[in-house]
């Protein structure tokens, strides 16, 4: 198999320097369409690239690590001088990204850290650990836990174990609310505070709703009724943050008593739900800029040029040179102007 994968790869290489004019070809491995962010994210790399005069090879994966690892071995026989890849578990990759180096193809991690591998080049994302921050000060501030003698009741919904940046948002957030937590300003009823136990695999919006039932039940059943009330539901992402919201909803909440939820990407269920005051905030990472930027290094790096790093991240093997974009607070009072007015989305977009 090995044999015939490098016969192959050899002809492939063959055929593509021969054509004289033939573009440079990047491939692009996205991990799913069924989450809002990632179709912007291949749609904005395809368009991006392209206008720069690259040819695309842009798969979805949709979220299963064996179709990723051979969309990634097809784009590597296809000819690919770049990869940019935003894995689905990004410590399973290793075996593939060793094809990449051996023929000698430029591995850039989109948005996840590939992890537990040396074969990864360069990295850009948003500084994940400073979405959580943002998460977290939101509550800090709108509770006023500096003066305020609570305590308010909080629960956490954490996203996918196997993205590396699951692990850095709700740390993100953690670290800022722990001090309140220790002080007793904020209460986890259920005691549900490890990354492990509040993580939703897969960024599940129906498995973080589950779950938000469960703790419901267990713990809130008279929450409307006089009884222990929940007043803070820190979601890691939207699609989490939805499945809570429906959760809640179904619960019997409404936009007037609705525990203060919150999100990241300012998907447009999200969005909605901000303007209709059923979630608090979102964090928006503009996925132009990511894609601006990773256009950026693809260039640098196919004419030979040092891409410009701000950051390094520890993959577990290696630290990995890495541009983290900024990340943005998002809510009812900002949306229009951020997303808006920056032609992310359009009015009808966000309309009933
Ligand atoms: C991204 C988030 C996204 C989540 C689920 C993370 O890796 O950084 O923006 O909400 O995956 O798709």
């Amino acid at each position: 198999m090995k044999k015939l994968l490098a016969t192959v790869l050899a002809l492939a290489l063959v055929l593509t320097a021969g054509s004289a004019f033939a573009a440079q070809k990047v491939g692009v491995a996205m991990p799913t369409q069924s989450l809002q962010r990632w179709n912007q994210d291949g749609a904005n790399m395809k368009a991006q690239l392209e206008a720069a005069g690259y040819e695309v090879d842009l798969q979805y994966a949709n979220n299963d690590v064996a179709t990723q690892v051979s969309q990634i071995e097809n784009m590597i026989l296809g000819g690919a001088e770049v990869l940019v890849v935003a894995s689905i578990d990004g410590g399973a990759l290793d075996t593939v990204l060793q094809t990449a180096k051996d023929n000698g193809i430029p591995v850039i991690a989109y948005d996840r850290l590939l992890t537990g591998t040396k074969n990864v080049d360069y990295y850009t994302t948003f500084d994940n650990y400073g979405v959580g921050v943002i998460q977290g000060q939101y509550i800090v501030d709108r509770f006023d836990l500096e003066n305020a003698e609570g305590p308010f009741t909080i629960e956490f919904t954490g996203g996918s174990p196997d993205d590396n940046n699951a692990g850095l948002f709700f740390s993100g957030a953690y670290d800022t609310l722990k001090p309140y937590i220790d002080a007793g300003k904020l209460v986890v009823t259920s005691g549900q505070v490890d990354f492990e136990t509040v993580a939703t695999p897969a960024w599940k919006s129906e498995t973080a709703q589950a779950r938000m039932d469960n703790i419901l039940s267990a713990y809130y059943p008279d929450a409307l009724t006089g009884g222990t009330t929940l007043d803070i539901c820190l979601c890691s992402n939207d699609s989490t943050a939805l499945g809570v919201t429906n959760s809640l909803v179904s619960f019997g909440f409404t936009a007037e008593n609705i525990p203060v939820i919150t999100g990241q990407d300012c998907d447009i269920p999200n969005t909605k739900n901000m303007i209709s005051g059923l979630q608090a905030m979102s964090v928006f990472k503009d996925t132009r800029t990511l894609a601006d930027q990773t256009m950026k290094m693809v260039a640098d790096i196919l004419a030979g040029n040092t891409p410009e790093t701000n950051a390094t991240y520890d993959n577990g093997v290696m630290e990995v040179p890495s541009y983290n974009c900024t990340p943005v607070f998002a809510d009812a009072s900002n949306y229009k102007e951020l997303l808006i007015d920056s032609g992310y989305y359009t009015e009808a977009d966000l309309a009933e």
